[in-house]
């Protein structure tokens, strides 16, 4: 087995390791400078390997001694190099005594050990373990781990690692310990510890079958007002899970702690699950709608990957997604059940799928295009992918469109079944999913192998005479990176067809069977063309194709401007209404922003117009629906229809269209501004919160108004906002309002007040939140992401005494919002962007290389910008490329790129 750095795992090369670990014990005697780990394990040999050394992973540890079976190990029984250590020849039953020394303090990786606000975290996926002590550290390897914690009781006076507390009690010169005991075997990367000043909110509930279990979650001591969300949320969870999946909490504690330096979102430790504070910590104040729908998907996540992820979990890395994509599904499942309603639903599905574009499609179609199970990576913390988890939900979505409600249960049922407490694979949960329903999944195996976003034409053909109607489809999917051939999909096309009424069509189709007699039917496309007949179809139908976005594809399919409006209008599909919204709307920013380019003059038709005018306006709607339907396709999305990327044409053309609809609907977004307030205490309910994203949508189209009113009425929104969405959503219409880039010299004096006014707020809201991190990482992003803040204004924020690169929310919020969200500045025409992408990059890569890698991600798509833009763009990467001390992770990312 090669150890070395910066080599290429494949798939292919998959071995079981040598020695299985029975027990793991661990003992911590933590200090922030010098913390030192004594580990004893009991491996025996695995008579299946071919392995005869036993190799143990080590990341910038210092061995103190390393005992076998009670014996100091000779010096020439074991080699250390700077990832691994050896053991020759060892017998076949060993207890392993290891001492490692680290210095936490010193971590600013947050991998392993490290120390966040003077307390001790740990983390450990994928491969932190090794940073505590020399271990297998990978997860087919399944132990019982006994953890006891020494600390200073004074600073440290909670200490929690996983499972049940089985002992405390105090030790001399002022310390103290706690004991604890994980029931269940566990790979390394589930491993925790906490220890420090923390605080928690706790709470019994009863289980299903009647045991008690106690919730905590942990916080600092100013934050004990903001965690009744994250525990509602829990709670919610665990009933949910019961319910849906039958699957009950295993343990008699579960702990949520809340840490302001983290890389991810949360993890999922078991037991001892620790999150970002993002992801934790909210009440009215301080936390937006979307904050509140994020804690209780997030807490939901880590909390079901109790059973998917932690009871049943990956053989090796390259099945990352039958854990997370599995458990991503499972979290938009639980936050659609809590809306309940079917348009609440959809709205949820709309922001899945507008999610999956925004990231996933560009990332299939890029350098670093991987399967769903990659075959191949260099650092596996660059596949923690949008692709392995959101593209991965999606496949597992397609069991459950494939087999329906009942039949994926079953499948579900039978992987546990199965697989309780064993390291397993993709192609083990796909053999449940068949097995216990009797089908052939055999050609569904190529969503997992595969890369590279499919594409379905479709075309139709009407017989008035013999009333049948054929929907013919072909697919196809690009070469992606490392793979030019594709082979056809299993692809679930649910399909509906609507009369001139706007009525579902009852369906008869000859190649498909419609056990349900509905009026959606699911055809299923197996081969690169395939043609489905319908019969007694009375009038030419209009088709609602792939309804809820039954498979991550691209649909190409031509429509009329009046097929399109027919379905916006009425389909009784509420995700498909919104898609044929977007397809109007991209049409024509499509055509705009060649006219951009071609120098021709920009137009808009009123049909758009008018169609849009119609959904918002038609109140038997949701607000949240609406709300979808007038937010235009995003700059990224336009991008991905190009051939050739010119950001500043999509800006002009995108930016067109909102100010074109502005003029049109000005007083139709003021009613809709005025009917949509929400008055009293708040709430964040799916009501409530799509009537606030319905009137805050609609006062930042009215800023494309150029007069001077419809800021007033942002500033009013801001000065009495009695919420945080309220609040930051009247800052964000302020600082992107058109009046501020009023050239004119009528309109001067108001705009010199304009800006006074947001600088005043900005100023404001700086100070009323300075002391909470995470509206002050909204402060920044609002910056980062204000079509006003060019590369000189960034370099100015980059110095303000708030900002720092070590905190990786922080670091996110200012930098990630200007390269990611922020085209039209960051894409500036002299590379000054991209010049400042390239020293953060290498900054940060310092500092945090996780962190620094996701960044390098942001020029993932340079082939496909102008000439120009691209020369640019090469000299930045190459710049990375050839600076000094680049880690793997980086290094992987910038390689791809320039390959
Ligand atoms: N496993 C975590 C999740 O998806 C994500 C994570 C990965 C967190 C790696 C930290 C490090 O829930
Ligand atoms: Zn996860």
């Amino acid at each position: 087995m090669r150890t070395d750095n910066n080599i290429t795992i494949f798939r292919k090369d998959y071995t079981p390791p040598s020695f299985w670990v029975d027990t793991v014990e661990m003992g911590f005697d933590l200090d922030p400078k010098a913390t030192h780990v004594t580990t004893r394990t009991t491996l025996r040999r695995n008579t299946d390997s071919k392995e005869k050394e036993l190799v143990l992973f080590g990341e910038g540890l210092k061995l103190v001694q390393i005992r076998m079976n009670g014996q100091k190990l000779a010096r020439t029984a074991y080699q250390i190099d700077k990832h691994s250590l050896r053991i020759f020849n060892p017998p076949d039953n060993i207890t392993l005594d290891i001492e490692t020394q680290i210095n936490p303090i010193k971590n600013t990786s947050l991998n392993g050990l490290y120390v966040s606000n003077g307390n001790f975290f740990t983390q450990c996926e994928a491969e932190g373990f090794r940073k505590i002590t020399y271990f297998q550290d990978r997860p087919d390897v399944m132990a019982k781990y006994t953890v006891m914690l020494r600390a200073d009781k004074k600073k440290y006076p909670v200490l929690l690692s996983n499972g049940n507390l089985i002992e405390e009690g105090k030790l001399s010169g002022g310390r103290h310990y706690a004991k604890w005991e994980d029931p269940f075997k566990k790979p390394s990367y589930l491993f925790a510890l906490v220890a420090g000043k923390l605080v928690c909110q706790e709470e019994k509930i009863k289980l299903k079958s009647g045991r008690k279990a106690l919730l905590q979650v942990w916080v600092e001591k100013g934050n004990l007002d903001k965690t009744q969300h994250a525990m509602d949320s829990l709670q919610n969870s665990i009933f949910w899970d019961e319910q849906r999946f039958g699957l009950e909490l295993d343990l008699d504690r579960f702990m949520i702690v809340a840490v302001s330096d983290f890389n991810m979102g949360a993890m999922e430790n078991k037991g001892l699950n620790i999150f970002n504070t993002k992801y934790v910590l909210a009440n009215a104040k301080v936390a937006t709608d979307a904050d509140y729908a994020g804690i209780e998907s997030v807490v939901g996540h880590e909390y079901f990957h109790n059973w998917t992820g932690n009871r049943v979990t990956c053989r090796d890395w390259f099945q990352l997604s039958l854990k997370e994509g599995l458990t991503v599904f499972r979290d938009q499942e639980f936050s659609a059940d809590m809306i309940g309603t079917n348009s609440g639903r959809a709205v949820n599905r709309i922001a899945d799928v507008r999610m999956l574009r925004q990231a996933q499609f560009p990332e299939d179609a890029g350098p670093m295009s991987h399967p769903v199970r990659p075959e191949s990576y260099v650092e596996i913390n660059n596949f923690y992918s949008v692709t392995v988890y959101e593209k991965g939900a999606e496949v597992v979505r397609m069991y459950y469109t494939l087999l329906g409600h009942e039949g994926f249960r079953k499948g579900m049922d039978l992987y546990f079944k199965r697989h309780d407490e064993q390291a397993v694979t993709c192609d083990d949960f796909r053999a449940a999913m068949a097995d216990a329903n009797g089908r052939d999944l055999t050609q569904f195996e190529r969503w997992y192998s595969q890369a590279g976003t499919p594409r379905l034409k479709v075309s139709t053909t009407y017989d008035a005479a013999k009333k049948t109607y054929e929907i013919s489809f072909t697919q196809s999917c690009p070469a992606t990176a490392g793979q030019s051939k594709k082979l056809p999909f299993h692809i679930p096309v649910a399909v509906g067809l609507l009369n001139a009424a706007g009525q579902d069509m009852s369906l008869k189709c000859q190649e498909q069977a419609n056990p349900t007699d509905s009026t959606t039917l699911v055809l299923e496309v197996t081969k690169a063309k395939q043609v489905f007949h319908f019969t007694n179809v009375k009038e030419r139908p209009t088709p609602s194709i792939l309804r809820n976005f039954s498979a991550p594809v691209e649909v190409e399919i031509n429509y009329s401007d009046e097929d399109l409006a027919h379905l916006l209008a009425h389909d009784s599909d509420a995700f498909n209404r919104w898609e044929a919204g977007q397809r109007l709307a991209m049409r024509r920013l499509l055509k705009l922003t060649a006219a951009v380019q071609a120098g021709k003059p920009l137009e808009l038709d009123t049909m758009f117009i008018d169609a849009l005018s119609k959904t918002l306006n038609d109140t038997t709607l949701d607000a949240a629906f609406r709300e979808q339907v007038l937010t235009l396709p995003s700059a990224t999305n336009i991008a991905e229809q190009l051939k050739v990327i010119d950001p500043h044409a999509i800006q002009t053309a995108r930016h067109f269209m909102r100010s074109e609809i502005t003029r049109h609907l000005k007083d139709d977004l003021l009613t809709a501004y005025e009917s949509n307030l929400t008055n009293g205490k708040y709430s964040p309910d799916a009501e409530s919160t799509g009537k606030r994203a319905l009137k805050n949508l609609a006062l930042s189209y009215l800023q494309e108004w150029p007069q001077d009113s419809t800021f007033d009425l942002a500033h009013i929104q801001y000065k009495n906002a009695k919420n945080m969405t309220d609040r930051i959503g009247a800052l964000s219409s302020m600082i992107n309002a058109a009046i501020l880039s009023q050239k004119d010299s009528a309109s001067k004096s108001a705009r010199k007040a304009a800006q006074l006014a947001l600088d005043g707020a900005l100023k404001d809201f700086y100070n009323a939140f300075k002391n909470e991190a995470l509206v002050i990482d909204k402060w920044f992003t609002l910056q980062g992401s204000a079509a006003s803040t060019d590369v000189k204004k960034m370099r100015q924020l980059l110095k303000h005494p708030a900002f720092t690169l070590t905190n990786p929310n922080r670091a996110r919020s200012l930098i990630f919002a200007f390269c990611n969200a922020n085209p039209a500045q960051f894409h500036a025409a002299d590379g000054s962007g991209y010049a400042l992408w390239a020293d953060l990059v290498i900054q940060l890569n310092a500092i945090n290389p996780q962190v620094a890698a996701r960044l390098a991600r942001s020029l993932d798509r340079w082939k496909k910008y102008t000439p120009a833009l691209q020369e640019h763009m090469k000299t930045a990467l190459e710049k990375v490329a050839s600076a000094k001390n680049i880690s793997k992770d980086v290094l992987e990312i910038i390689n791809k790129a320039l390959a």
